[in-house]
């Protein structure tokens, strides 16, 4: 099977120029103006965009969190995310404590096999004694090249500064990559009790107990601790101008700390979280909103750099059934929001439309940084000859009112309900299969890959 995209104009990190893209079998195999070549099949791309398919870094398909399971699995969220225009993305295996990390890899592999398109996973680690840090090395071997740790939620995937040292200090020497929940849970979990004991239990009480001095603390000893490690560090989600400013300073001193924000902390704020009849609990997942002067610093994170890739964090939770948990108290809600379908669409309006970052910025933060970052770089996040066709045909002119009664995730709910954006994934080719053409679906459970990723260490030296 062959596909000759013709005229689009191709948008990369470092390039914006009209041409043909050749793709055959799974493979881009030539680029050029009026290309000669026959195909299978010809599209028309005149007056629309040729970009690299976005990758997210962050999601949560089918995770068992808080007393339920995020809604979507890994066929429902991939299927949405490729509307959305990503076309390939990052979830997360998880270890449960006292189990050896192969054990939890097997059990995600196996979620995975239904994924509409490629994927990898991060390795959430709870427990790492002395005699189960060879079994990081595996990972890496088996293309598992980034670990995510929390500083979080204590009792359940919290880690403490020893194990983050002994995990950076492996991956120092495997090339691997540590990705950071960073916010200090154990004042945290005072907060959240004091709250709960003075009858503070509506959903703003989650922000309210977890400030963002509690984020800039963790990024800093994250920072810190990467240092004395000698590795590189990730941090995710990245919420707040207190933490930005960490992460800001370690980098002005050359250190290798990288992070990433969400659109949520982009065009969300804490107000959200005061809308009554308990609607605050569709805003409740960790970091928290915040104030909203925090948003344009965190723009301007994104334009300096400071920032380098913007995924979802997508972990989405029913309202009617699984917010509801919650109701009760906020400290039972489950954490987490659904996304994956619309940060393409937001960045492009709120990013590129609003004059906040150029066209070549958004490719490059929502698919050629993550794909550097991550080891998938250049198979992935570039259009270039040799790269796998993740390919996606962009509208930058049609318009779209996102809400959960059009979306495809699998909740009930969209946090950015009634957002009209301008420009939108049209065409969606993964590895040259169209698997989504202007609202129609064409893509199978299972046909999604999962890809082994190179370490870090390569791409950023
Ligand atoms: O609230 C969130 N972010 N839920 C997902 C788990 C995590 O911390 O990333
Ligand atoms: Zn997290
Ligand atoms: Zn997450």
């Amino acid at each position: 099977m062959s596909t000759l995209i013709r005229n689009g104009r191709i948008i990369t990190a470092e390039q914006d120029y009209t041409a043909d893209v050749l793709i055959e079998k799974e493979t881009i195999t030539a680029i050029g103006s009026s290309l000669q070549m026959k195909a299978d099949k010809v599209i028309d791309a005149s007056g629309k965009y040729v970009i690299p398919g976005g990758i997210d870094v962050h999601t949560h398909m089918d995770m068992p969190f808080g007393g339920t399971t995020s809604s979507d699995d890994f066929e429902t969220g991939t299927r949405a995310a490729a509307f959305g225009g990503t076309t390939c993305l990052i979830d997360f295996a998880i270890q449960t404590k006292g189990q050896k990390i192969r054990e939890a890899l097997d059990i995600w592999w196996k979620k995975g096999e239904i994924s509409t398109i490629d994927f990898s996973l991060h390795m959430i680690v709870t427990d790492l004694p002395e005699a189960h840090l060879e079994d990081m090395n595996e990972m890496v071997r088996e293309g598992i090249t980034s670990f995510k740790l929390f500083m979080a939620y204590p009792g359940v995937l919290m880690v403490d500064d020893a194990t983050i040292y002994r995990a950076m200090k492996k991956t120092a020497e495997n090339g691997a990559l540590v990705c950071m929940h960073a916010e200090n849970g154990s004042v945290i979990d005072m907060f959240v009790q004091k709250a709960i004991a003075e009858g503070k239990k509506a959903p703003i009480y989650h922000a309210l107990t977890r400030p963002t001095t509690a984020e800039g603390e963790a990024v800093n000893r994250a920072i810190a601790l990467a240092q004395m490690a000698g590795a590189p560090v990730y941090i995710v989600h990245l919420s707040s101008a207190d933490a930005l400013e960490k992460v800001a300073e370690a980098r002005d001193r050359g250190i290798p700390a990288f992070a990433e924000t969400c659109p949520q902390y982009l065009l969300l704020s804490i107000e959200d979280m005061e809308r009554p009849d308990f609607e605050g609990a569709k805003y409740v997942f960790t970091p928290p909103l915040r104030e909203k002067w925090h948003q344009e610093k965190l723009w301007a994170g994104i334009k300096k750099n400071t920032l380098q890739v913007v995924s979802t964090d997508h972990c989405p939770f029913c309202f009617k059934e699984q917010k509801e948990l919650g109701r009760e108290s906020f400290a039972k809600i489950p954490n987490g929001g659904p996304g994956v379908e619309n940060r393409l669409q937001l960045l492009f309006h709120h990013g590129v439309n609003m004059g906040r970052i150029s066209v070549n910025r958004w490719v490059e933060i929502v698919s050629t940084a993550p794909a550097k970052m991550f080891g998938l770089y250049p198979r992935k996040g570039t259009i270039s000859i040799g790269s796998d066709a993740d390919v996606v045909i962009w509208d930058p002119n049609t318009e779209h009112t996102i809400s959960a009664s059009t979306h495809h995730m699998r909740v009930d709910y969209s946090m950015f309900e009634g957002f009209k954006v301008k420009g939108n994934a049209e065409t969606i080719l993964s590895r040259g299969e169209i698997i989504a053409d202007k609202g129609t679906w064409f893509g199978k459970a299972g046909r999604g890959k999962f890809i082994k990723r190179d370490v870090f260490a390569g791409a950023w030296k």
